[in-house]
């Protein structure tokens, strides 16, 4: 603990001498959500990095993320604790197989999911994130809609907006493994208790969620709830921000595989480390951001 206090103090220094921003996913570490300036789901800190006025953004999450933040303000240095945090949902889907599939369906406009690389991002007509997903295809007029890489989170988008998609066979890893008998077994343990689930669950444990939607909207939703005792379907650090808005709430995560291990590769150590060092730092080929920026800005123009 007093070495976290000598971290946390150093960060604060390193962050004036620096003007800079610390953003954090709410599946970060508790002891880097704690110094964040501001936790969100990948829409709002999207939304963040395009909007401040900071010279560096340090992205606490995965890579597409900060890579994302770089995108949207070219002109910032954005730099990340741990270059090793990756996702492999986003590694599922590479820019080749995409133009095949691009060229079988010539008509249709791509929609890809946030949790892409920029270069698939460039190939994109409009990116959305789990928050805004129903609201960027409702917003679409296309005959045929390519979707990439999330299947379980297209397979719900098909459900809510009645349109068919060319879905893509990636998915999450960690909300992937969460099944109907995991919750099954917590509705039988906590009687009465709600099941909020993140739409990156398999299509028949979304089905069975009393209130589906985003991090940042599982965490609304739990804050505003009556209920006591609330299983949560998504990554285990949300907790952080799910017991401090509700300490007296118990929150009963459905399996202890709701863990991502790429969100857990940063810590407070080498966030400082990277403030120190100004490294590893995020780069896009500008022709790569410059195609990927449109498809992320469309996306923050959806109302
Ligand atoms: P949101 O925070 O946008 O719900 O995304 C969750 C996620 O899986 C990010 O990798």
């Amino acid at each position: 603990e007093e070495q976290k206090q000598e971290l946390r103090e150093r960060l604060m220094q390193l962050k004036k001498e620096r003007n800079a921003i610390i953003l954090a996913h709410y599946y970060q570490r508790d002891e880097i959500q704690e110094v964040a300036d501001f936790r969100g789901d990948s829409f709002l800190l999207a939304q963040k990095a395009a909007e401040t006025d900071a010279d560096v953004i340090v992205f606490c999450g995965v890579h597409f993320m900060g890579e994302s933040a770089k995108i949207l303000a070219p002109n910032k240095t954005v730099i990340i604790p741990d270059e090793r945090a990756g996702c492999p949902m986003a590694d599922m889907v590479n820019v080749d197989g995409l133009r095949k599939l691009k060229a079988e369906h010539p008509n249709a406009k791509v929609v890809t999911y946030i949790d892409s690389s920029a270069e698939i991002k460039a190939e994109t007509d409009i990116c959305c994130t789990s928050s805004n997903a129903v609201k960027v295809i409702a917003s679409l007029d296309a005959e045929e809609i390519i979707w990439v890489p999330d299947k379980n989170l297209g397979h719900y988008v098909e459900q809510q907006t009645g349109r068919p998609l060319i879905k893509w066979e990636g998915y999450c890893n960690t909300h992937d493994m969460l099944t109907v008998n995991d919750v099954m077994e917590m509705k039988a343990k906590y009687p009465g208790a709600p099941f909020v689930v993140h739409p990156e669950c398999r299509p028949e444990v979304v089905a069975m969620g009393d209130f589906v939607g985003s991090t940042t909207a599982i965490i609304d939703y739990c804050k505003r709830s009556d209920a006591t005792d609330i299983i949560v379907g998504t990554e285990d650090g949300t907790g952080y921000q799910l017991r401090k808005d509700s300490p007296e709430k118990r929150f009963h995560f459905a399996t202890k595989y709701l863990v991502c291990p790429n969100m857990k590769v940063n810590n407070l150590k080498k966030l400082v480390k990277c403030l120190e060092t100004m490294q590893p730092q995020i780069y896009v080929p500008p022709q790569v951001a410059e195609n990927a920026r449109l498809s992320l800005e469309r996306m923050l123009q959806v109302k």
